[in-house]
């Protein structure tokens, strides 16, 4: 036998019987001549003994923290006990103490409490791992997505693998490309996600796809994105958004009470782009707090205020109680507005003394009663277009929630956002964007051909608690559509033979109607234990500048790989 307990086994119950255990040494001290050892594994700490009459004590002298050790002994009742661990009431009596591996002093403290940098705690990453908080996250995420696995599985869902190794796909991020040795000049991609894989295994008949697959995608990051990120990737042959959503929220509703034994209810709440946009200023509100953005443009246009003057709109929030905030957290939620591209900030107070604010100077009593403020409320009015002010007043919002706590991370709040517009358009480039990915069935292939800038799409994102952690379509299964979507995009028809001639090829052999949806795995994984910070829940995360600090990638090659692969690296 290896070991007979893990470390955060033995109790009371145990006293008098004969144990043996393995684990790193948590810390080690000498007290009055008595060695204690913290023996610690992935389950927890045990007390370890050894008395100075004993014949390894002068071995247990040298034992430091992280060192490998394995103990036999016997479980005592512990004379000082510790009630905040489930092994506190015992320790354990050496017979023999054998060490398996020393450890230099470690460059970070190996405890939940350590206060060692992001850079150190990437750079030794294996140490920052073994904290039981790191654990925690990587075991949680085996354990979501077995829940997340179990239910596709019972569903009827394959498993099924795609290529690394392939070309370009549509989502519209940068590529990383991957240099080919046998074809001078031509390149791999990445996938940034399996896309087109997968409506090929609608097309060969599997009709319900699943995979656990690896995203990259060369783009900005941030708190929740990654270079190299995981996706729960889902397709499926003759179905429509609403089994895609039930799928979706059966996952949803198994894995919450299978991991956090938390019931979700569905079906989930459905929102349209437009409404989440106007009211909240974004396309993945947290709907955990209210502050509803609304339209003040009305309201002042009968008043002389030179901040609004010429501004198509006003928008506005009210935050109930926001009356405390002073001058200096308004000015920096200003900065926090500009930043959002907001144009300027304004602010209304009511409080017992009145109403008061930076556009006293152009207000009257009659124009101050008519927002119907409580008192202790401030009114947050934001001018500008439409879009740059909901943007703004969205950013806004969440910055109030984070202050006021006005989020509960217990609170889960689903949402569908649907009716996506089906394109964007570039004023500048004077063409069309795909709002999804250009495989994206129009609701009305007539509205596309005759008012590209009206048609929307059979798209859907999942987004909880202000994340989107997931998104997804019905796709073009009719070529006749599929080229009419190419032409409004402005793709050529050599353009698209050359991107994605192969794919269009498929769709002339008979293809079903599918869709689908991906699930940002990290993201869930986040929300579901409650850390803001992506990087926690992957095990060998990038940094925010892409870099891979214990590994020291990318790093440069030797000049014969470069020469191999028919490169030259410019200045
Ligand atoms: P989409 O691009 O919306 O859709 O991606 C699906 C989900 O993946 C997560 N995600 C990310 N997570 C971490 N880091 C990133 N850089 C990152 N980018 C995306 C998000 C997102 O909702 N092929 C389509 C899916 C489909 O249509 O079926 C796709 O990839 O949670």
């Amino acid at each position: 036998m290896k070991y007979t307990h893990h470390n955060n086994e033995l109790n009371f119950k145990h006293v008098g019987e004969h144990v043996y255990l393995k684990g790193w040494v948590q810390k080690s001290r000498n007290l009055g001549g008595l060695v204690f050892i913290d023996l610690r594994d992935r389950f927890g700490i045990t007390q370890i003994v050894v008395k100075p009459d004993h014949k390894d004590y002068e071995k247990a002298l040298k034992i430091r923290s992280e060192f490998v050790i394995e103990v036999k002994g016997v479980v005592l009742e512990r004379e000082s006990k510790n009630l905040n661990i489930p092994t506190g009431e015992i320790e354990i009596e050496v017979t023999d103490l054998i060490i398996l591996s020393a450890a230099e002093t470690p460059p970070m403290t190996v405890s939940n409490d350590s206060d060692a940098l992001e850079e150190t705690r990437l750079k030794y990453r294996y140490l920052d791992l073994r904290r039981p908080v790191m654990q925690n996250y990587l075991i949680q995420r085996h354990k979501i997505t077995q829940a997340i696995r179990s239910v596709l599985v019972d569903e009827g869902f394959y498993e099924l693998e795609t290529p690394i190794l392939g070309k370009s796909t549509p989502e519209g991020a940068r590529d990383y490309l991957v240099p080919s040795r046998l074809y001078a000049g031509h390149f791999y991609a990445l996938p940034q996600s399996p896309q087109i894989y997968k409506q090929l295994f609608m097309v060969a008949g599997f009709e319900k796809y699943f995979q656990i697959a690896k995203c990259f995608r060369d783009e900005d990051l941030r708190a929740d994105r990654q270079p190299e990120f995981t996706q729960v990737d889902i397709e499926a042959s003759f179905i429509d958004e609403s089994d895609i959503q039930s799928l979706i929220e059966k996952i949803m509703v198994h894995t919450f009470k299978k991991v956090l034994d938390v019931e979700v209810k569905a079906p989930f709440r459905k929102m349209s782009y437009k409404e989440a946009m106007e009211t909240y200023g974004t396309d993945k509100p947290d709907l955990r707090y209210e502050l509803h953005i609304s339209d003040y443009t009305d309201t002042f246009k009968d008043i002389d205020i030179p901040l609004f003057n010429g501004k198509t709109y006003v928008k506005g929030l009210v935050l109930p109680n926001g009356a405390s905030l002073s001058r200096k957290q308004i000015d920096q939620l200003s900065h926090l507005v500009k930043k959002n591209h907001g144009d300027a900030l304004a602010f209304i107070k009511l409080t017992s003394e009145g109403y008061s604010g930076s556009l006293n100077k152009f207000m009257n009593d009659e124009h101050y009663a008519s927002f119907n403020l409580n008192e202790q409320d401030i009114l947050f009015l934001v001018p500008g277009d439409n879009d740059n002010a909901l943007n703004a007043l969205g950013a806004l919002r969440v910055e109030l929630a984070d202050m006021f706590n006005l989020a509960d991370p217990n609170n889960y709040q689903f949402v569908w956002i649907t009716e996506w517009p089906l394109l964007e358009y570039d004023e500048e480039e004077k063409r069309y964007y795909a709002k999804h990915h250009p495989f994206t069935q129009p609701n009305d292939p007539k509205v596309l051909a005759e008012n590209p800038k009206e048609a929307y799409a059979k798209a859907y994102d999942i987004v909880l608690n202000g994340y989107e952690i997931g998104g997804g379509s019905i796709r073009i299964h009719n070529q006749e559509v599929q080229k009419l979507m190419f032409k409004t995009l402005g793709l050529t028809d050599e353009d698209v033979k050359h991107r994605f001639g192969f794919f269009v090829d498929a769709l002339k052999y008979g293809t079903p109607p599918h869709g689908g949806l991906a699930l940002g795995l990290d993201r869930i994984v986040m929300l579901m234990t409650h850390t803001s910070n992506i990087k926690d829940v992957i095990a060998f995360p990038k940094t925010q500048s892409a870099k891979d600090q214990m590994m020291q990638a990318p790093s440069d090659v030797d000049e014969i790989q470069l020469k191999e692969l028919h490169l030259k690296v410019g200045e």
